[in-house]
């Protein structure tokens, strides 16, 4: 049977820390610009504060007065008022605060998502694919990847596929398809049979409803190195996994399935499932850090149906 069996003790032991999480530069940035104009408050303080303190000390020492003796006040000689008008006085321009500026939030990317045939359709457990049986005219096979399951993919994911192909090959790290298109009637197999053997509860973590699969558009592709990993969560500790994680955007590909991100993609960490999007998408989210679909476009978490 074609398909996806990620139940593993592994899924609920992996405690890595979020793939690509060093790249959520954003916030980060305004937090260090935020800690050195505390930084930069407190060291002001403690010098006003450290003046005060120094001369307090200096006058209870008689360090200030010359002597020993206390100093008499200088009572201050009044002067005779000045002849002629007052002389009104210059008013203390008050400085204008430089404002400091805040990031603008970047805005959502303009890409059709609801149409099936678009390279950008967004499908999650909120959104089925319409209608829900749809099936992509443009399957072909990837051509010089080993392919489990002999399935295809649409013609422009199955060009990039095999540009990954190259560029995972030329770094030693050449990997297997084990999934890639699924038809609706293929996926209502496959959620049965897990959803028998497991439960429909446990199922709907790894498997999508038919009509709510990325595999039925023909842009997903699962992804394997034959090392033992495949359809697990080691895969993405492994050397290949790794690579694919972080190479994919280059090939208009993102890893669709982060660890920990369930409550907003709806799955368990799937370092194996890689979704075709295009250069400018993959490109845009790596560039912005973003790890998901819809966390990128706007839109509403999928936790669930
Ligand atoms: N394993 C993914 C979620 C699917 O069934 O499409
Ligand atoms: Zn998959």
């Amino acid at each position: 049977m074609s398909g996806e069996s990620p139940l593993n003790p592994e899924h609920h032991r992996h405690t890595d820390p979020l793939p690509g999480s060093d790249l959520r530069r954003r916030p980060a940035r305004r937090a260090h610009r935020r800690r050195r104009l505390i930084v930069a408050g407190v060291v002001a303080g403690v010098l006003v504060v450290g003046a005060g303190a120094g001369s307090a000390v200096a006058l209870s020492t008689g360090l200030i007065g010359g002597g020993t003796e206390a100093a008499p006040d200088p009572t201050p000689t009044p002067s005779d008022p000045a002849p002629g008008p007052t002389p009104t006085p210059t008013p203390t321009p008050t400085p204008t605060p430089t404002p400091t500026p805040e990031p603008t939030e970047e805005p959502t990317p303009d890409v059709e998502i609801d149409a099936p045939d678009s390279i950008t359709v967004v499908v999650n457990k909120q959104r089925p694919l319409a209608p829900v049986d749809w099936a992509p005219e443009d399957l072909v096979m990837p051509e010089g990847i080993p392919n489990t399951n002999g399935q295809p993919l649409r013609a422009e994911a199955a060009a990039a596929l095999q540009e990954m192909y190259a560029g995972a090959s030329a770094a030693g790290l050449p990997f297997t398809i084990t999934s890639a298109y699924r038809p609706y009637d293929m996926q209502v197999g496959l959620f049965d049979d897990y959803a028998a053997r497991d439960g429909v509860e446990a199922a709907e973590t790894y498997s999508a409803r038919p009509g709510h699969s990325e595999h039925q558009t023909g842009l997903a592709a699962d992804l394997d190195d034959g090392g033992g990993c495949a359809f697990m969560s080691c895969f993405g500790e492994t050397p290949t996994g790794q690579w694919l994680r972080d190479h994919a955007h280059e090939y208009g590909f993102i890893l669709r399935y982060h660890d920990g991100e369930e409550p907003i993609v709806g799955y368990i960490y799937e370092p194996w499932h890689f979704r075709y999007v295009g250069a400018e998408v993959a490109q845009g989210m790596h560039d912005a850090g973003e790890l998901n679909l819809e966390t990128y476009l706007g839109l509403d978490p999928a936790p669930g149906y």
